[in-house]
Order: C-alpha cells, then structure tokens, then sequence
C-alpha cells in the first residue's frame, strides 16, 4: 500500500498492482552495510544503497520475501507506506489519523511502534510513537466502537515511526521479530553471540566455504551453525516459521512458498571439516542441542577441550572465534587467556587464517602478534575489533612481531 499526500494535505492510499516495485529498507549493525547490499543484490533486489546500520532498495513483494528469508546480515526488512509532513503534535496526529488503518489492521490485533526521532520538533521519539498509537486507537473506536491493543513483546504488527526534521515515515516491519532469531536456538551458553553478527563476521572475514573452519571457543555453537548454514547455502531464516508479513492482508501463500522452495534447492554440500571446541562440557550441552535441532550434528564436530590443548584440522582453515570479554573473568587472568591465544595461534602454522572479535583493548594487547586487519564493529552496545592474523609456519618466528 502506499499513501501519498495529496495537494489539500489530506494523506490518500492507492494498493501496489501485483508485482509491482516499491522501496524497503533492510536494517543491520554498523560495519555490515555493504555485506547486506551485496545480498541483496544476489536476490535481484534494484536500486540497492547502503546507508547508515541499514541497506535501502527496490523490489516486489517476491523480493521482499527473499530478502527475509535469505539474507543473513539483516536484522529487520521495512516497507515505507506513508509520508507526510508535520510541524507539531497535532499534525502528526491529524496525518496519522487520517490513514485508513482499518485496511492494514484488525480490529482484535496488537500492534507496536518503535520510534527514531532526528528533529527539533519531535525530541521524544517515545511521545511520538504514543501520539501515533493514540490516533490510531482513537479512529478504531470511533468506527468500530472497539480498538486494537498495543503489545510491546510480541504484536502481531509491528511498525516504525522515523521522524528527520518535519518529514515523517511510517513502516511495516515486515520480518515482525528481528530476524536474529533464526529459530534454531535450543540452548544458549553464558555469552551466546548474535546470530547476525556472527553471520557477517564469516562474510567480513572472506571465507567462502573453500577450506576447514575452526571455532576455538565455540559456546553455545553459534558461529559454527551459521558457518555450516553459510557453507551449505542453508537458508538464513530456514529454521524460522514466523514473520510479520504472514499477517498483512496482502500475504500470498502461494508466492511465499515458492520462494522458499526456490531457496531451499539451492541449498549443497559442504566438503571441508567445521570443528568447535570449548573448555566448558555445560555449553557444549547447549551446542549439541542445537546443532541436533538443525541436524547439523554430522557436519559439525564438538570437542570439549581448552584452547590451549585443542589442535585445529589439518591443512587450510578459517579460524573465527569470540573469546570471553571479561564482564565475569579477573583481569589477569583475561591476559593469560589473550597471551595464550597468541601462542596458540603462532603455533597452528601454515595455511590457516585467524580472526577474533573482542571488546576488551587491554587484553587484546597480550595476544602478541600484529593483525593484519583491523575492522570496527559492535556487540550490542560494547564497541568491538575484529582482527585478522595471518598464520605462518612455526618454523618462521621472525614473521610474528610483538606489538606490545
Ligand atoms: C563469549 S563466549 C563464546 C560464545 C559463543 N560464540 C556462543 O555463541 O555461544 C566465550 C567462550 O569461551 C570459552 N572459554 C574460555 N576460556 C577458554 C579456554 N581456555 N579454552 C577454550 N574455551 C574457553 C567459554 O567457556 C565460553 O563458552
């Protein structure tokens, strides 16, 4: 649907044809815009632009259904359907009000608003989203007597309000739960990494499923199913069975389904060996648990063993792990662990490459080895550096330097 103003200010709505291109926006973490835009341009999406945490682009309703089920660095798939202008409060209330809601919505769903406000007008992008709440709420009743609720966990419909300045854009979220979670998590360990950015950490890193992958600190074995999902061309939503677009009135079954058949034939073999290992047998347990619910439990194995002991297979291989950041561990003994990593690294030798993600400057520092890239990310809130170390012979010490 899209709602365009019309020259009296009042907002008018006409309905796509089928098939029919329309702008979206596909939000993701800071440093994976251009990985997502490459997806999406492999899907055939069309006018494709990174922007900030976020990819915008053109595509049909097909697209739009690919790129939730397929696309492994985004976190939410948006779809603008009006824009207006408001200068104050009741503007906003009076242009949201004016939008035939009874179309998008029923009566007895719930429904939720999140809000980003970069204006002078709208300092509180929270009292935004209510005004927009109440003047909804207040067109279901004076039509129907009754009104749909507000759910802030679980709405069937869930909405964006963006505000720049006076110019206001409404969204349907279209993946509904941000699309993190993939539907495969049946365990977690105590730190369990995003499934997102352990997605586009395998993406960054340049490996294309053509060598071994080791993940040292494995946990809750996250890294390693979206490295095998990745290797196998697995679908990244294929565990997942729910999306918000499956409650929109326009909702095709049919042209849903087709494209996860389409999907899904592409899905292959992998002939390198994913290895895990972690020092702790309890969040192992919780590895095991999801790599048996995605049935990966034959492409993956498990070893429970400390970094220090754990050899990595032979031959070539990506190494990618996050090790602890020290929210719970002494500082000491953090830069033992960093030291050792080091160590490690330095003697698993030639033809493997190593990367690690970490929030903690301090203790990367007793790692020892100079990365040969250094790439800013986030985990949640915690500012991070993905770093690489190209690994070479033992034999050939002199290629480490110490960069302490
Ligand atoms: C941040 S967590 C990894 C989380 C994981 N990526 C996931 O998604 O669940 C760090 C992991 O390192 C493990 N660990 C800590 N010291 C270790 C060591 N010396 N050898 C092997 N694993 C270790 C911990 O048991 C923990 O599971």
């Amino acid at each position: 649907m899209i709602i365009v103003k019309s020259n009296k200010g009042i907002l008018k709505e006409s309905k796509p044809a089928q098939g029919k291109s329309f702008k979206m926006i596909a939000k993701t973490m800071f440093g994976f815009e251009e990985i997502l835009a490459d997806e999406l341009r492999a899907l055939g999406a069309e006018d494709v632009q990174p922007i900030n945490r976020a990819v915008s682009f053109t595509g049909t309703m097909d697209t739009l259904y690919k790129a939730n089920y397929c696309c492994r660095t985004a976190l939410s798939i948006l779809k603008p359907f009006a824009e207006f202008e408001a200068n104050n409060e009741n503007e906003l209330y009076d242009n949201v009000y004016a939008i035939k809601w009874e179309q998008i919505l029923d009566v007895d769903c719930t429904f939720f608003f999140e809000s980003a406000a970069n204006s002078k007008i709208f300092t509180n992008s929270y009292y935004a989203a209510l005004k927009t709440k109440d003047a909804i709420v207040d067109r279901f009743k004076r039509m129907f007597g009754k009104r749909p609720t507000v759910d802030t966990e679980n709405a069937d419909y869930k909405f964006n309000i963006h505000i720049y300045d006076n110019k206001v854009t409404l969204l349907m979220n279209s993946s509904g739960e941000s699309l993190h979670k993939r539907g495969y998590r049946q365990g977690v360990g105590i730190a369990p990494i995003n499934e997102v950015l352990a997605a586009g950490l395998i993406q960054l890193s340049g490996w294309k499923a053509d060598s071994n992958f080791f993940d040292p600190m494995c946990g809750s074995g996250t890294i390693l199913i979206e490295a095998a999902m990745y290797a196998n061309n697995i679908p990244a939503q294929y565990y997942r069975k729910k999306f918000g677009f499956m409650k929109w009135k326009e909702f095709n079954v049919s042209e849903w389904k087709s494209v996860r058949e389409r999907a899904d034939r592409g899905i292959r073999d992998f002939e390198y060996e994913i290895w895990g290992s972690d020092i702790d047998l309890k969040v192992l347990e919780q590895a095991e648990k999801n790599l048996r619910f995605t049935k990966l439990h034959h492409d993956i194995m498990l070893f429970n063993e400390s970094f220090e002991n754990q050899e990595a297979p032979e031959g070539n291989c990506m190494i990618i792990t996050n090790p602890p950041y020290g929210e719970r561990i002494a500082i000491e003994d953090l830069n033992k662990l960093y030291s050792t990593i080091g160590d490690r690294f330095k003697s698993f030798g030639e033809g493997k490459t190593a990367w690690l993600i970490t929030s903690d400057f301090r203790a990367m520092k007793n790692i020892g080895l100079r990365p040969s890239r250094k790439i800013q990310l986030y985990n949640g809130a915690l500012e991070c550096r993905f770093l690489k170390f190209e690994l070479y012979d033992g034999s050939k010490k002199a290629k480490y330097q110490n960069n302490q």
